[in-house]
């Protein structure tokens, strides 16, 4: 019988469940990992695997790419043969990208208790995919496991009981705190030319920035911008390297360093050490709080309000006066660099742990309901 069946999917997955992982292997739980594939690149995977010491997954699914349903579905119907399979005590899934919500989806309706880590983010932006993804996550788990306070008042509003979420931290800052060391001796930004100067790290790969011809061009010119204050590094997400050559965007990004995906420990390292950081990124918001490094997060809205009110990020939008001003004015050291949130401490996979142990014990009740 295996304890836990731990699902990862995508690349900001991988850094969240490893230290759910490497705490359950300590403490004795047997566990199966589950990729269904929905990522595949080496680039977006497999560098995860070894940059993080996660072990090889029990089993890959190897859905790949495709339109919502269609990536969903795939998932759905290769997770379902999985689990019955490995029939484990509790499924695991963390944060909101199309894996997590099929597996979760599939596993309740084979009444398996579903723990979903980093629960009751919301962004109230229906038009992201990944909103629609965490509340209906969110309402199928079991147990819920939150990054913060503002996450359990988010779920208390939706109807969810009390006894079935726990603020417990945050993992992938379990991750980024156990790495942080090995990822500045790799000396990045020497290796890209930036070092020992001021430099900022950029990323963009939403579909609502990077697909429609006219924001990403906005936006490629904001960055243009920015560079001309000081360098900026751009990582590109295939998605957003498809749409720079289709919209013929190349020309405006040529005052940019451009690289392709990073792994997790040489973009920690580039991070770690730049001046700010220019973002769509949802989990980079919390990286750089951690890392009290200024960020500018280039959309309308966050579902993770904790990295403005306590930690390092403003919300600037994607108009490139306001994105250039807001960069002037952190290079003055016009902005706060914010703190630490509570509990963001290196241990929060440790208590989700603990509190699968004390369920696995039979003190919560655990049975597959309805079975
Ligand atoms: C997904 C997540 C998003 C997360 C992001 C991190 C959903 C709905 N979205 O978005 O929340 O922030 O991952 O990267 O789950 N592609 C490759 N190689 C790969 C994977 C994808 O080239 O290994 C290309 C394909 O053209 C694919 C496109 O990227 O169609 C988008 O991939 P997909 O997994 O659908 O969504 P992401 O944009 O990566």
């Amino acid at each position: 019988m295996t304890d836990l069946l731990v699902v990862v999917g995508a690349r900001p997955n991988f850094m969240k469940a490893a230290p759910i992982v490497l705490a359950a292997a300590r403490s004795g739980m047997s566990f199966s990992l589950v990729h269904t594939g929905q990522h595949y690149d080496a680039a977006l995977s497999r560098v995860f695997f070894d940059d993080l010491g996660l072990p090889e997954p029990h089993v890959q699914l190897g859905v790949g790419s495709g339109s919502h349903a269609k990536q969903t579905a795939r998932v759905m119907v290769a997770f379902e043969s999985a689990l019955l399979r490995i029939d484990p005590t509790v499924v695991v899934v963390v944060g909101d990208v199309n894996s997590t919500l099929a597996c979760a989806l599939v596993a309740a309706k084979e009444h398996y208790p579903v723990a979903h880590v980093e629960a009751g983010l919301r962004s109230f932006d229906e038009r992201m995919p990944e909103e629609v993804n965490r509340r209906l996550c969110d309402h199928l788990s079991r147990w819920l496991y939150t990054t913060s306070v503002d996450a359990n008042e988010n779920l208390r509003r939706e109807g969810i009981p009390d006894e079935r979420m726990a603020f417990v931290g945050n993992t992938m800052i379990d991750t980024l705190m156990r790495c942080v060391d090995v990822a500045r001796d790799r000396r990045v930004p020497e290796r890209l030319l930036v070092g020992g100067r001021p430099y900022a790290v950029a990323t963009l790969h939403r579909p609502e920035n990077v697909d429609d011809p006219v924001v990403l061009s906005r936006l490629t010119a904001a960055l243009a911008g920015v560079s001309r204050l000081l360098p900026v590094v751009l990582p590109l997400h295939p998605r957003t390297q498809k749409r720079l050559e289709r919209d013929g965007l190349r020309e405006l990004a040529k005052g940019i360093t451009t690289t392709t995906p990073l792994g997790y420990l040489d973009f920690l390292g580039l991070v770690a050490d730049a001046a700010l950081v220019l973002t769509d990124s949802g989990g980079l918001q919390e990286e750089t709080t951690a890392l009290e490094v200024p960020c500018l997060t280039l959309r309308e809205s966050t579902e993770r309000p904790i990295t403005v009110t306590v930690g390092s990020n403003t919300v600037v939008g994607t108009d490139p006066v306001r994105i250039v001003s807001a960069t002037a004015a952190i290079l003055e050291g016009r902005t706060p660099r914010g703190t630490l949130p509570p509990l963001w401490d290196g241990h929060a996979a440790e208590r989700i742990v603990e509190h699968l142990h004390v369920a696995l014990e039979g003190k919560v009740e655990l049975a597959r309901t309805g079975s």
